[in-house]
């Protein structure tokens, strides 16, 4: 059976600060899919959040970028801001929905997207990602360790359905342009671009025979509103086995710490973490996420896995409630207390370019420089000028 599953997810009120959101956010939300399913607008769905952010999963046989799940997806987030987050006067309520009206397709109006139809195979497991104070990028590293690291994927090297490798496709977020690049034979080329994590973000992940095996949000909410509206915490779909990899290849590529960007006002560069969700409640279709404390974070990545049948969604399993991911989550807290230890300096902080739609400009602007040729040569006049008190 042909069925899409569609990933779409906002910050639509923080709870306090930008750390959780309100369990009543939730219930609200999964309240309302499950009315839309009830409807047959949707097979079924599950709700979530990581941090701040709510993500909406559902299954449906409407194809990608439906207006119907669409707007179901955005009446959701609006009410939520309405009914839940206002009421509670939750911090930055409606923060993510930054256009007004729904003309038919949720991309561009602030939420993230991940969506993939599928021939639903005899069996289906798929797993959702989402991760929190940073930006689409952050999967470039794991992607490319699962589909085409054979020191992280075993089966490229084992399973001849995997041998022949995959397809990446990349999008440049700046000049809107898409490339295809293939691994093995192109793996070179292909880091050299998605390594530059703000601007090249892997998009989908194809098997060389066309199946459609990962696809990763790429909204930029900056680029959309022309301000710093927070980072673009991302979402992510993977299916897995047989053929594919392995449910556990898909997560090994989590237990390397690495660096990513988006910590504290989107402008700090620290560890992803793997986190565990405090609750999942598969009877009521939703599960509380794990919450950012230490300086807003540090980033972090939740995992829901499901077994799809019929486009029904079994599950959720936590994918990282497990021992064995205590270790990433002790190396991500050792990187995060090294790495804030520098404060205001590169590379914790971002470079400029990708402050730029933050209020540090504003402030730099207050501060007079002087032309350098000039103050070298009357040197003493300018600062006893300014000791003086005059400018
Ligand atoms: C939000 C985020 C937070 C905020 C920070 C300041 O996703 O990353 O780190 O940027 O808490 O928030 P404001 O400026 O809203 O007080
Ligand atoms: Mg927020
Ligand atoms: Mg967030």
């Amino acid at each position: 059976m042909q069925v899409t599953v569609s990933l779409i997810k906002a910050d639509v009120g923080g709870f306090p600060g930008h750390a959780q959101v309100h369990p009543k956010m939730l219930e609200y939300a999964a309240a309302k899919l499950k009315e839309a399913q009830r409807r047959g607008v949707i097979i079924d769905y599950f709700v979530f959040n990581v941090g701040d952010d709510i993500s909406l999963l559902m299954t449906h046989t409407k194809g990608e970028d439906s207006p119907e799940i669409h707007g179901l997806a955005w009446e959701t987030f609006k009410e939520v801001t309405e009914q839940v987050a206002k009421r509670y006067k939750l911090y930055g309520a409606g923060q993510d929905l930054l256009k007004d009206a729904f003309s038919g397709n949720i991309r561009g109006l602030g939420p993230q997207v991940a969506e993939m139809e599928i021939e639903e195979r005899p069996s289906e497991p798929v797993i959702a990602f989402a991760a929190d104070k940073t930006e689409p990028g952050a999967f470039n590293l794991p992607l490319y360790r699962i589909f085409a690291d054979p020191f992280n994927t075993a089966g490229l090297v084992i399973d001849p359905a995997m041998h022949d490798g995959f397809v990446f496709e990349v999008l440049d977020v700046k000049e809107h342009k898409v490339y295809l690049l293939k691994t093995p034979e192109e793996s070179y080329a292909l880091l050299g671009l998605v390594g530059t994590t703000g601007r090249y973000i892997i998009r989908r992940v194809y098997r060389k025979d066309g199946l459609v095996a990962a696809v990763n949000s790429v909204e930029r909410l900056s680029l959309i509103a022309g301000r710093y509206v927070g980072k673009d915490d991302p979402v992510m779909i993977t299916r897995a086995q047989a053929g594919l990899p392995a449910v556990g290849e898909i997560l090994e590529a989590f237990a390397h710490p690495h660096l990513v960007h988006g910590w504290m006002r989107g402008s700090h560069a620290g560890p992803l973490m793997p986190a565990r969700f405090a609750l999942i409640d598969p009877d009521r279709r939703m599960a509380i996420g794990p919450k950012m404390t230490r300086f807003d974070g540090p980033p972090k990545v939740g995992a829901l896995g499901f077994q799809l049948h019929d486009g029904h969604l079994e599950g959720a399993v936590d994918m990282f409630d497990d021992p064995a991911f205590d270790y990433t989550r002790h190396v991500a807290a050792m990187i995060a207390d090294y790495i804030r230890r520098m404060g205001p300096f590169q590379p914790h902080r971002l470079p400029p370019e990708e402050l730029e739609y933050t209020a540090l400009p504003k402030i730099l602007a207050r501060i007079k420089p002087y032309a350098a040729d000039e103050y070298d040569s009357e040197r003493k006049k300018y600062v006893d000028a300014v000791i003086r008190g005059a400018s």
